[in-house]
């Protein structure tokens, strides 16, 4: 059996697509707390986008379970492996987990989640104001872990791109490669 050298298209789609979604969904979630005068243009933003990546998410995870990804490199020290295995389950687990969060801190509030327009989500928790504290916290603790692991994850990906050079960060690369073996 042929292994691909690369992630398939959707899976490269998605990442990029998703990398930049999530970086924006940081940013505006720390722009929407420190402003007062755009707070209602960057909330409205902020649920919708959020709402979007954990749909996302659930597709992707359901294309890795068609097409598993590339090995890595057989040379790759076991530390390494575990680590990537580690912070890969980290990611996904927190790109699920932030939506839900947000989610059911609003429902714990009772605030409506409004996607867009009259498409509003029912509560997924019953009104709390106890919870709704607890879970605006933790919004707020994992949403800094998540950006220290995706800097580590660039910093990963960086030291396989330039200084490895072995092959892992072509296998994400957006464009397609000649090195493919596989049919992505
Ligand atoms: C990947 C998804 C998400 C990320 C990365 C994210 C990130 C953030 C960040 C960084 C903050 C600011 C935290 C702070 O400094 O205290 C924040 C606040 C918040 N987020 Fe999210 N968020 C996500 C999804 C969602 C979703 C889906 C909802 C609602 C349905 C939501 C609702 C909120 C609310 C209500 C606040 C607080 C606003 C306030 O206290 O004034 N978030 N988010
Ligand atoms: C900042 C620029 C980024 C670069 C250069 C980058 C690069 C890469 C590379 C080269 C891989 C393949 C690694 C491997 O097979 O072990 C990968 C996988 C992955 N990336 Fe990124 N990435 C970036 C941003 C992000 C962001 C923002 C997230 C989500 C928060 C993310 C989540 C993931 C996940 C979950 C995988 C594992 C894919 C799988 O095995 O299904 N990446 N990334």
């Amino acid at each position: 059996m042929t292994h691909s050298t690369h992630f398939d298209r959707p899976a490269r789609l998605l990442h990029w697509s998703m990398a930049l979604l999530i970086l924006a969904m940081l940013f505006i979630g720390v722009a929407m707390v420190t402003s007062l005068a755009d707070y209602g243009t960057l909330v409205a933003l902020h649920r919708p986008l959020g709402l979007l990546i954990l749909l996302l998410a659930v597709l992707r995870l359901a294309n890795r379970w068609h097409r598993p990804p590339p090995p890595l490199p057989a040379d790759l020290p076991p530390w390494q492996r575990r680590a990537a295995h580690a912070s890969h389950v980290a990611l996904y687990g927190l790109m699920l987990a932030m939506p839900l969060i947000g989610w059911a801190m609003l429902s714990a509030a009772r605030i409506p989640v409004v996607v867009v327009g009259p498409l509003v989500l029912p509560p997924i928790l019953p009104q709390s104001p106890m919870l709704y504290a607890r879970l605006r916290e933790l919004h707020t603790v994992l949403a800094y872990g998540l950006f220290s692991l995706i800097l580590a994850h660039l910093g990963a990906a960086l030291l396989h791109g330039l200084i490895r050079q072995d092959g892992v960060l072509s296998s994400m690369a957006p464009w397609r490669s000649r090195r493919s073996v596989g049919n992505s």
